[in-house]
């Protein structure tokens, strides 16, 4: 394969992305794939510096919706220009933490910004690098309240997007429901209350089904002992 495959995986705090994420760039490196796993906001030193100032920055307390979705753009075009478009064009097969939908939901259907402003101001930011495939792992609000709270760190204060209130989180899941029902190729939406190996069963099976040649067939021979 010489073209690159891009994934993102979408949902709220607490859905088991990260597990995926993991499970997956290992499958996908031991089959001889080049993976970038990269990560939103962040993944670029300038997007990593946005990242800090959206989560944990006192400067940030009081962060009106507007510049919150500016930042957040920001970080992603940083994004697409310095490490997606190289290495999609090198071949690999990038994974992203989160990419635009997240805006979408977040900033366009939970903050209430006007939808065809933040699709506008999407757009712009990402210049056409769209991925492949973006998987919405869907938990209810409690379970994923549950989950956060079992492996919550006391060290580890929740950042700013972590103490909205639940009618917020309420309405992310809300708008991610509504997204994949209006883009049902790109966006598939998975039970992520499941075992995370069910889970996973389920991302390799769509994506073998999706994308031609993302699985490289064993070598030739790779079976025999001598
Ligand atoms: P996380 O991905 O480490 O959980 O943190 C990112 C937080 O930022 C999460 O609360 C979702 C939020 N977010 C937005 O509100 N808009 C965006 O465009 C992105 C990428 C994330």
């Amino acid at each position: 394969m010489n073209q690159g495959v891009f994934i993102s995986f979408e949902g709220s705090e607490g859905c088991g992305k990260s597990t995926q994420i993991s499970l997956l760039s290992e499958r996908l490196r031991t089959l001889g794939r080049e993976v970038d796993v990269l990560r939103e906001p962040g993944g670029t030193a300038l997007g990593e510096c946005i990242r800090h100032l959206l989560q944990f920055a006192p400067e940030g307390l009081g962060m009106c919706p507007e510049s919150e979705l500016l930042l957040f753009t920001a970080s992603r075009a940083q994004l697409v220009r310095e490490r997606i478009r190289p290495a999609l064009e090198r071949g690999a097969v990038v994974i992203c933490d989160r990419f635009l939908d997240s805006t979408t939901v977040y900033q366009g259907v939970a903050r209430r910004l006007a939808p065809d402003t933040v699709a506008f101001i999407n757009d712009f930011a990402v210049g056409g690098c769209l991925p492949d495939v973006t998987f919405l792992l869907d938990l209810d609000l409690a379970e994923a309240r549950r989950r956060m709270a079992a492996r919550n760190n006391p060290e580890a204060p929740p950042d700013r997007m972590e103490q909205e209130p639940d009618a917020f989180y309420e309405a992310v899941r809300a708008g991610y429901l509504r997204l994949a029902q209006a883009c049902p190729s790109r966006v598939r939406r998975l039970d992520a209350s499941r075992p995370e190996r069910e889970i996973e069963s389920e991302i390799l099976e769509i994506l073998s089904g999706q994308i031609h040649g993302i699985f490289p067939p064993p070598a030739f021979g790779e079976a025999r002992i001598s």
